[in-house]
């Protein structure tokens, strides 16, 4: 096949911006795949890639599965798009049926996105859309945390709580404000969730109070904080949120677009926590990141809320063109028989044992300040290098794809996350490796 010349030279790097990345360090030492199977990449220079963080957190039943690749095909011969604006197309409606019979309790109403981030600004503008059609207009008010990260639209940067993330925008939306976050020192080198920091949670009544609880529509965090380094609740800290979100008719919104699918050994990590809350946001693994996709589930009764007045109109005027898009739907609900049929979350609950084990094994070496895990996701602290922070993590992330494994680097934090196909050799080669460079590093 001829190499196409688009630019006057092949395979010419230097128009495509890429997202959160640095750029210009990429484009001297680009990492590029073209191909993967399973729990591999291939690199353009034909070299296999472990992948330890499901590509970009969402490859969970491992890639290029054929049961999928399959549905897909079969799908775009049969029908390439259908408008979710006053038509649609069966398998949409399959795949919210099929969400709803594996999402927690009451949350049996779907709302089709593109991404978390579409997801997350849909959940929002439903809270706030709710409360008005409750006759509670007044409550405007949209709570996130500190190190939160609710992907990159206004609300969900509004929302969010990572610095970097922020400051370039201008004032973002206003009325929000911000849960503290639940990293502690006193927790470093926890296995699971940690014992300290319940009444975290309770930094909500503060802030209800200063607000006054009636100008508050929802409060949105993710159940673990995987963007923000793998920062896991406090044993109790989600039921003391859920109860107060309760006691003063404040939505709870888990953005669970990593969490979803079998990361924490259920569908979603609701469900291992045991609290449920009033919507969850999720995308990913839905699709196995396949297509893009993401969904809101939402509680049954504030659906309902909406379908009032005269049948022929709108009931809430928000949607995307690719709203349970064919090709999507597809791979949805060919990704969902795939983890059933292999059975991956309880994998993934059984796999955790040994993923725990071998990252804690690093604990000795050198500048690792902390260390968490929660069932297949967790992550390493370093400690940055004097006057250049997040080089450390960052340079370990590049010597351990030259290496042949995929990590992922947030800070001086190094992140793990890999598909649920993963064997427990596999993680041990893994946390070698990174033994091996941290250590190479000091
Ligand atoms: C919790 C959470 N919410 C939202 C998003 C945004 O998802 P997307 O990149 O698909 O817009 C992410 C992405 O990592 C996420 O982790």
């Amino acid at each position: 096949m001829q190499t196409p010349r688009i630019c006057g030279q092949p395979n010419d790097l230097s128009a495509y911006w890429l997202p959160f990345t640095p750029n210009r360090s990429f484009k001297e030492r680009p990492r590029l795949v073209s191909k993967a199977k399973g729990m591999h990449y291939t690199s353009v220079d034909g070299r296999k890639i472990l992948d330890a963080v499901s590509g970009l957190w969402c490859v969970n039943a491992g890639h290029n599965r054929s049961m999928i690749v399959k549905a897909i095909q079969d799908q775009a011969e049969r029908l390439d798009f259908a408008s979710s604006f006053q038509t649609s197309h069966p398998i949409a409606f399959q795949l919210a049926t099929q969400l709803s019979l594996i999402s927690p309790e009451g949350l049996d109403r779907v709302f089709f996105t593109n991404s978390g981030s579409e997801s997350v600004d849909t959940a929002l503008k439903i809270a706030l859309a709710w409360h008005k059609v409750n006759g509670e207009g007044g409550r405007t008010r949209l709570i996130g945390r500190e190190k939160g990260y609710h992907g990159v639209n206004f609300g969900g940067t509004s929302v969010g709580g990572m610095v970097a993330n922020r400051k370039m925008y201008g004032s973002l939306l206003a009325g929000v404000d911000h849960l503290p976050h639940t990293l502690l020192r006193e927790n470093a080198f926890s296995r699971g969730l940690p014992e300290k920091g319940a009444d975290l949670a309770d930094a909500l009544e503060r802030i209800a109070q200063l607000h006054d609880p009636s100008t508050i529509a929802a409060v949105i965090v993710e159940p673990i904080s995987c963007s923000g380094g793998v920062i896991l609740p406090p044993k109790g800290y989600l039921e003391r949120l859920r109860d107060l979100c309760t006691g003063y008719g404040i939505l709870l919104i888990f953005d669970e677009v990593i969490t979803g699918f079998g990361r924490t050994g259920d569908t979603f990590a609701s469900q291992t926590f045991g609290v449920v809350p009033d919507m969850i946001t999720t995308a990913k693994g839905l699709t196995n990141g396949s297509v893009p996709m993401g969904a809101v589930l939402v509680k049954q009764e504030i659906h309902d809320a909406f379908m009032q007045g005269p049948e022929d109109t709108i009931e809430l005027f928000h949607g995307y063109t690719y709203s349970g898009h064919p090709l999507a739907a597809a791979a949805g609900l060919a990704t969902l028989d795939l983890y059933r049929q292999e059975k991956l979350f309880a994998r993934a609950r059984s796999l955790s044992a040994v993923f725990e084990e071998r990252l804690h094994s690093l604990r000795d070496c050198p500048n690792v300040t902390d260390i968490r895990n929660y069932g297949l996701v967790g992550a390493i602290d370093l400690k940055p290098i004097e006057g250049y922070p997040t080089k450390r993590a960052f340079s370990i992330m590049q010597r351990a794809f030259e290496a042949g494994i995929l990590i992922r680097s947030t800070g001086d934090t190094l992140a793990l996350s890999p598909p649920l196909i993963i064997s427990e050799s596999q993680i041990g080669d893994i946390t070698d490796l990174l033994a091996r460079l941290i250590t190479e590093a000091a």
